[in-house]
């Protein structure tokens, strides 16, 4: 039969409701799909969690459990409070999620149509970044160790350039025994001769590399994916570089081998560069020092004065074991409060650096606040101290620390737009209508930041009028040239001399 188009078209039309109306809440039609995308990545056979949920058969032998956990948003592990804010990636699972799960349990685990059920995710173990361009692995290390430890291993990265990390993954290599990991960059030779004392793969450090010129670009726990930076910024990885991985392993493994590995992917072109930094931190404490006696609940809080204006990517914050919620904000010149982090069960097993699901704008001479509250009672089922003790600062779990990190940049006009995750935000504003052209060039060389004399040149694909803004490290716009209509290469000559600003010696002041 002949149809005509409209024919057609309805014909499709009445098929679609026609399946949209038997859609069942069975694991083949419904529950997988929540299942392999929410559960799977740490409950498969190499992942951290104790047990699989990689098929039908696993979900229906554990479903009162994931009945249990899902109901008490237990599982997916997430401390932070998704009413406070919202990250990117966030492992949440919607009411309607939860709620189905547990009708799907409650009548019965029906499998559906198995024929039409969805194929279960695959995990190599290789790394999640797709062609990566630099794998770096530490040492096959044996792990023994009847209490906590904090192992440095030093990794050349190979580059005789600088270069601007735009992915990173870190890829436990036994996830049993690897509790987290920090990723620092080093150009000095401390971690290798400290490393060469050692007659064992790396050397034990518990504050950070034990040199003082590390740079921390990256943090690994449990359930962290990739971590990919937004577009047109980087982490800068400086020619000849060490990499230091520290790791830390929990008491109590004997007779386990490690060797972790991590995964970039590089950019060789100038990026503007991300910092990791702690602004709020045990040093700097409002009400410190950070001395927690015996059967208190006790708050500490800390405040810092923002000289530029930032664009912030991620928070994570960070205590140890008597710790019981934390919570970190920013406070702006004309009382506007940005909300970044709650986390109202502090779990020490559960750390994380969030990112935002869009770059988030914190002006100049906003006020960065974090409040700390730790509980050294015997009700504290993880305080070490049975009868509860004295803690006070420091790197052991035993000890404790206050430090909210933040991965931030100077701000760019524009950068508020650049979102993250579209999954989580919603209002998404208009685009900005002048764009940075990324593709400019520095030359003479000159270092930048800069305040030399500098030659900018860049290349307009197309015929187009266009306009050159020059920032400071404020934020603030310091020249602006407009052009007509041209195409090709285009060469500009400011002299910023007059604009020279120690805001740079500032902001990398007072932060340990
Ligand atoms: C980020 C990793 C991760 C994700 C994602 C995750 N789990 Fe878990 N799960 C664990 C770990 C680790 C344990 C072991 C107990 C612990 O350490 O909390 C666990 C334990 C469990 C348990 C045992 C009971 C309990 O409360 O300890 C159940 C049931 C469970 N998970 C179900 C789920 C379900 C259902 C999902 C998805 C909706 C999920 N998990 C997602 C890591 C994860």
């Amino acid at each position: 039969m002949y149809l005509r188009d409209y024919e057609k078209i309805h014909l499709f039309l009445l098929i679609f409701i026609a399946q949209h109306t038997t859609a069942q809440n069975t694991w083949s039609d419904r529950i997988a799909n929540i299942i392999y995308t929410k559960c799977s990545n740490c409950h498969n056979p190499n992942g951290i969690a104790p047990f699989s949920l990689m098929s039908y058969t696993d979900a229906s032998d554990n479903a009162t459990d994931i009945q249990d956990a899902v109901n008490n948003r237990i599982m997916p592990p997430w401390p932070p409070d998704p009413d406070y804010n919202h990250f990117a990636h966030e492992r949440v699972l919607s009411q309607q999620e939860i709620d189905d799960i547990s009708d799907w349990v409650n009548n019965g685990m029906d499998r559906g149509d198995s024929t039409t059920e969805p194929a279960p995710p695959v995990f190599n173990g290789i790394s999640e970044i797709p062609n990566p361009d630099a794998i770096l692995g530490a040492p096959v290390y044996n792990v023994n160790t009847t209490t906590d430890l904090y192992r440095c291993f030093v990794i050349p990265a190979g580059n005789s350039i600088d270069k601007y990390i735009t992915g990173i993954e870190a890829i436990p290599g036994n996830r049993a025994v690897v509790h987290h990991i920090l990723i620092y960059s080093d150009t000095s030779s401390v971690p290798a001769q400290l490393d060469a004392a050692d007659p064992d793969p790396g050397y034990t450090n518990f504050g950070g590399t034990g040199s003082q010129t590390s740079k921390l670009i990256g943090i690994w726990v449990p359930g962290q994916s990739a971590y990919y930076t937004p577009p047109g910024m980087g982490i800068k990885l400086p020619a000849n570089t060490n990499v230091i991985l520290q790791i830390h392993y929990p008491g109590g493994i004997s007779g386990q081998v490690d060797s972790t590995k991590i995964a970039l992917k590089y950019s060789t072109t100038t990026l503007r560069e991300i910092a990791i930094e702690s602004p709020l931190n045990h040093y700097q404490l409002d009400n410190g020092p950070l001395v927690i006696p015996p059967n208190q609940v006790k708050t500490f809080t800390a405040h810092y004065v923002l000289p530029i204006a930032v664009s912030t990517l991620a928070v994570g914050p960070h205590m140890h074991l008597l710790g019981k919620s934390i919570q970190s904000y920013a406070v702006t010149p004309t009382s506007d409060t940005i909300p970044f982090i709650d986390i109202p069960n502090w779990d020490f097993h559960w750390q994380g650096v969030y990112s935002f699901p869009r770059v988030i704008k914190v002006p100049t001479n906003s006020v960065l606040y974090s409040s700390a509250t730790y509980d050294s009672t015997a009700n504290n089922p993880e305080n070490p101290n049975d009868p509860p003790a004295w803690v006070t600062l420091g790197e052991s779990t035993t000890d404790e620390m206050m430090l909210v990190y933040f991965a931030y940049t100077y701000y760019f006009p524009g950068d508020e737009n650049i979102i993250i995750d579209s999954n989580v935000v919603t209002d998404i504003a208009q685009p900005v209508t002048s764009s940075i052209i990324t593709t400019a060039q520095l030359y003479d060389p000159v270092p930048n930041p800069t305040s030399e004399r500098v030659t900018i040149q860049y290349f307009l694909p197309h015929q187009q009028s266009f306009a050159l803004q020059v920032f400071d490290l404020t934020g603030k716009l310091i020249r602006e040239v407009k052009g007509e209509e041209q195409s090709g290469l285009i060469t500009s000559q400011f002299d910023l001399h007059e604009m020279r600003r120690s805001v740079h010696h500032q902001i990398n002041d007072g932060r340990n």
